[in-house]
């Protein structure tokens, strides 16, 4: 039945939160964004502000504007914020390609980054993703210059720094391709159970959840997200969004989408996820169209709203599986 009803009231009416990656220049200039933004979903990302790159213009100096603006669009339109990402490989900032560091300097330089945000936004931001994507594809940990520096003992020092400056947040475990069980999964679980066996402070684990050209089976998603709960782990879905492989769109093609999102959003309700975040919100903001070479390999309207800012049939059926 189609409702009158908003996507975040029908959410909230069973506790649960839709959520939307958010672009700082387009919620200051538009305004229907913002409208979409404040009436239809009650939970944000900061898609791009919050990482390392953008905060970073020089070693010493840090750039809140943007984050700033979408945490307080946030508060004030009372969505929970989801702070994206304290320790990733990529977009870290330019000038550290020619910064000749010795481990101890990044150690420090990490630790006082993680203390800083986290600290500014220690009111207002409720989960964090403290660290994005450290296991490779092939399950091994991904090589980067934290884990260069440092070893795996920078995931276990990112959240222990970050659980110091905000007991109360939430602190994830964030990753792309280990939504449902696979082998990558398997090195995400394995992960999970040394930190917590090192009694390292984290509460849950993101799936990112980009169903791009292969979508993840929802019943794996279901059995992936129960063994994460068994560890004592919250499990969220942080990323989605839905498309096919370039030119090989069906007819059908939104209705087949909307089937995915609806089949996921029963995955959230069956197990317990609350939390449903999509990676933008009209299909023109979406990554894909701007990311690399991902225009030439997968069509373009992953989200919940078409390019006019109008609800599409992944709208209605998220909707309808909630209201369910
Ligand atoms: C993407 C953004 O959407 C783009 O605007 C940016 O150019 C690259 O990063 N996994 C993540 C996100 O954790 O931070 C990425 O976001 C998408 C994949």
């Amino acid at each position: 039945m189609p409702s009158d009803r908003t996507l975040r009231e029908v959410a909230e009416s069973r506790g649960f939160d839709v959520g939307a990656a958010v672009d700082a220049d387009s919620l200051r200039r538009d305004a229907s964004y913002r409208t979409r933004l404040a009436e239809e979903f009650s939970a944000l990302t900061p898609e791009n502000a919050l990482k390392m790159g953008p905060l970073r213009p020089t070693p010493d100096t840090y750039d809140f504007r943007d984050a700033d603006a979408i945490v307080n669009f946030g508060r004030a339109n009372d969505t929970t914020v989801r702070g994206h990402a304290l320790v990733w490989h990529n977009q870290t900032p330019d000038w550290f390609q020619s910064w000749d560091y010795t481990d101890d300097q990044l150690r420090t330089f990490l630790r006082e980054h993680v203390h800083t945000v986290v600290g500014r936004y220690r009111r207002t931001v409720d989960a964090w993703d403290v660290v994005n994507e450290a296991v490779a594809d092939d399950g091994t940990m991904r090589e980067t210059v934290w884990y260069d520096a440092m070893g795996e003992a920078y995931v276990d020092r990112a959240f222990e720094w970050a659980n110091e400056v905000n007991p109360d947040a939430d602190l994830y475990y964030n990753d792309y391709g280990a939504d449902a069980v696979n082998g990558k999964s398997d090195a995400v679980y394995d992960l999970l159970d040394r930190l917590l066996d090192r009694g390292v402070p984290v509460d849950g684990v993101g799936l990112q959840l980009h169903a791009l050209g292969e979508w993840p089976d929802p019943a794996s998603i279901a059995e992936n997200v129960r063994r994460f709960q068994e560890l004592g782990l919250d499990v969220q879905i942080t990323e989605m969004d839905v498309a096919f492989p370039a030119g090989e769109a069906p007819d059908d093609a939104l209705e087949r989408q909307a089937e995915y999102y609806r089949d996921v959003v029963d995955v959230c309700l069956e197990t317990g996820v609350d939390t449903l975040v999509t990676w933008g919100v009209r299909d023109a903001d979406s990554w894909l169209r701007s990311f690399r070479d991902f225009s030439e390999r997968f069509t373009g309207d992953p989200l919940l709203f078409d390019d006019r800012n109008r609800p599409k049939p992944a709208y209605r059926a998220v909707s309808e599986a909630l209201s369910e």
